[in-house]
């Protein structure tokens, strides 16, 4: 199976993107053809600050690296390095009906988060949609978040093999559900845009500093605790054993145990788990140029792809060798 993925640069990577995207996209190099990208050209859409690019966009790549991303097995690369994706998105942008992209949830949401609608965010699902059928990709796994955008993408595939004949392999995604939502610290979905994260590589102290404040109910240490009901739990979940967990989900029902006891194995877990990635990141750290370096590979050898797929898209439209009647 060709797997693909993007991920946008556009802040340090936290716990949401790691249970949401990120383990995932680790765990599936193994049997897998794995394609993983930094999105820098999705992430212009909301207008950051042309230094925060650069910056994210080496965060993403060391992270990923530290996390396991195995740049022999796995082409991973810059989005931007790969320019052939953005003519593919206009050819597919004229067979892309107004309606389908006025569907799209996610532009709505980023206007409503105070987003300035412009035509690239608009545009977004159809660069998303060159993105993944320019390496005629066969599985996407990404956030629940994402889903209507691999919709669209088959959708968009689909007017343009039934227009011109069959080019683009229609995607699946791939959502795990139970981990699809993790909580932030104030209780809603963990998100760089609400200010509410922990993230994978902040110093431990400050790990701890966020754990301490997340946000429970007021029940009394020795009353019992609905732990379905609590954000603490929701993320004890995700780093106990199962056995821990099951000690937990008692110690709650039964009552006796403050959110402070647990907030405090949290901390240490998340630290815990965390600690052999941050050593590699750190090692990383110390020389950025390698991480630089793999990216450039990376989009060579997915340049290489893009180049034969765009040149396809071009001849069935009628931009390949041309005719003078
Ligand atoms: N829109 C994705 C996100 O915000 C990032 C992305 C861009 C992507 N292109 C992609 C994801 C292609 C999967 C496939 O998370």
């Amino acid at each position: 199976m060709r797997v693909l993925s993007g991920i946008q640069p556009s802040g340090r990577l936290h716990i949401g993107n790691y249970f949401g995207a990120m383990r995932q996209h680790i765990q599936m190099q193994q049997g897998n053809e794995c394609f993983f990208f930094i999105a820098d050209y999705h992430a212009l859409t909301s207008n950051p600050a042309p230094k925060d690019i650069a910056d994210f966009t080496l965060d993403v790549a060391m992270s990923y690296l530290a996390m396991g991303l195995d740049p022999e097995k796995t082409i991973f690369w810059r989005q931007s390095d790969v320019p052939e994706v953005t003519e593919l998105t206009w050819l597919l942008s004229c067979v892309t009906p107004m309606g389908l992209l006025h569907r799209c949830t996610s532009y709505k949401d980023k206007i409503s988060q105070g987003l300035t609608p412009n035509h690239g965010l608009f545009a977004y699902p159809v660069l998303q949609a060159a993105d993944i059928l320019i390496y005629k990709s066969n599985v996407v796994p990404v956030g629940a978040d994402q889903k209507q955008h691999i919709e669209v993408t088959r959708d968009i595939a689909g007017f343009f093999n039934n227009t011109y004949g069959e080019v683009f392999v229609l995607p699946a995604d791939y959502i795990i559900e139970s981990v699809a939502v993790v909580p932030g610290v104030d209780g809603r979905k963990m998100s760089k845009s609400y200010g509410n994260t922990i993230e994978l590589f902040e110093p431990e102290k400050s790990i701890k500093n966020k754990v301490m404040k997340i946000v429970t109910d007021s029940t009394p240490v020795e009353a019992p605790k609905n732990p379905d009901k609590c954000n603490v739990f929701a993320l004890l979940k995700l780093f106990a054993s199962a056995e821990e967990i099951k000690q937990w989900d008692d110690k709650y029902r039964k009552g006796g145990t403050g959110y402070g006891e647990a907030k405090k194995r949290l901390a240490e877990l998340i630290i815990e788990y965390f600690g052999p990635y941050r050593e590699k990141r750190a090692e990383l750290e110390k020389n950025p140029d390698y991480a630089r370096q793999i990216l450039t590979k990376g989009a060579q050898r997915a340049r290489a792809i893009a180049v034969k797929t765009l040149e396809q898209a071009r001849n069935a439209v009628g931009l390949g060798d041309y005719y003078v009647h």
